[in-house]
């Protein structure tokens, strides 16, 4: 199963996977990161900043999770802007070895496709951070994804596009489908990194990390994965009935073990 660990804040939660995507830069300067967009992994790459400023980090590479169809690439919701504004530019990638789904409506019948192939031709991900949806979702594989699934598109269920109503001027300028890495392409990474914060993931969370093994419950995926780690605050840790033990082991971890 996963290893969760609860903690303190989004700061402590930043704080701790940016020092583990470090570690693995460190040791592999052309690492490949799996890149979540929306507002979880921000403390990750806010507390990542200080960290590659004296670092060399132009061999990294990344894979953004997802984009939306048919959005402009220049629009400041499309996820290329968010993977360059908020990844891109403030770390100081390099912005050709950075990728992110083509969501554009004449190429998107070989796009997925296409996708995979840039990811295998890269090695595959060795990290991958993760956020979750309060319906469950993993990248953007709403439930019923196969856990076997392949980047492909997808449509958002009415709940994510209420969710993310907060980045667009209305709910109706919040496109109706998505480009995604499937279920299949997330866990064939190395490592997985879900975080999530906050009341609205508790229900979410506790799907994933103790609930039965569902393609309707698309997060649960992560329990087939040998290396899965996720990273909570005590609001989204609320629901799982093993939080107590989390904590126990957490506390009990060999330093040597990292995450
Ligand atoms: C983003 C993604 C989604 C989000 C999820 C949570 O690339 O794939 O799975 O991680 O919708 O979004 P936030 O973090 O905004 O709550």
């Amino acid at each position: 199963m996963a290893e969760v660990i609860i903690v303190e804040n989004k700061e402590a939660a930043g704080a701790l996977v940016a020092a583990e995507i470090v570690a693995l830069i460190d040791g592999r300067p052309d690492a490949v990161l799996g890149l979540a967009t929306g507002s979880t992994p921000l403390p990750v790459y806010e507390a990542l900043r200080p960290l590659v400023a004296d670092r060399d980090v132009s061999q990294v590479r990344g894979f953004a999770l997802d984009e939306y169809v048919g959005i402009d690439p220049a629009h400041p919701e499309s996820y290329r802007s968010v993977i360059t504004r908020e990844v891109v530019e403030p770390l100081g990638l390099d912005p050709q070895r950075i990728h992110v789904p083509n969501g554009a409506e004449e190429t998107i019948p070989h796009a997925g496709e296409d996708y995979e192939q840039a990811i295998a031709a890269a090695g595959g991900v060795d990290l991958q951070i993760l956020g979750i949806g309060t319906d469950g979702h993993i990248g953007f594989n709403e439930p019923g994804s196969s856990f076997a699934s392949r980047t492909r598109v997808k449509t958002l269920t009415e709940q994510t596009r209420i969710d993310n109503a907060r980045f667009f001027d209305s709910i109706d300028d919040v496109p109706m489908h998505c480009i995604t890495q499937g279920l299949g392409t997330i866990l064939a990474a190395r490592h997985l990194v879900l975080l999530a914060f906050g009341e609205s993931k508790a229900a979410a969370v506790a799907a994933a990390v103790e609930g039965p093994l569902s393609a309707s419950l698309p997060g649960s995926a992560i329990q087939l994965h040998p290396h899965a780690t996720v990273v909570v605050d005590e609001a989204a840790a609320s629901q799982l009935a093993q939080a107590d033990y989390y904590r126990y082991t957490f506390a009990n971890k060999p330093a040597w073990q990292g995450i």
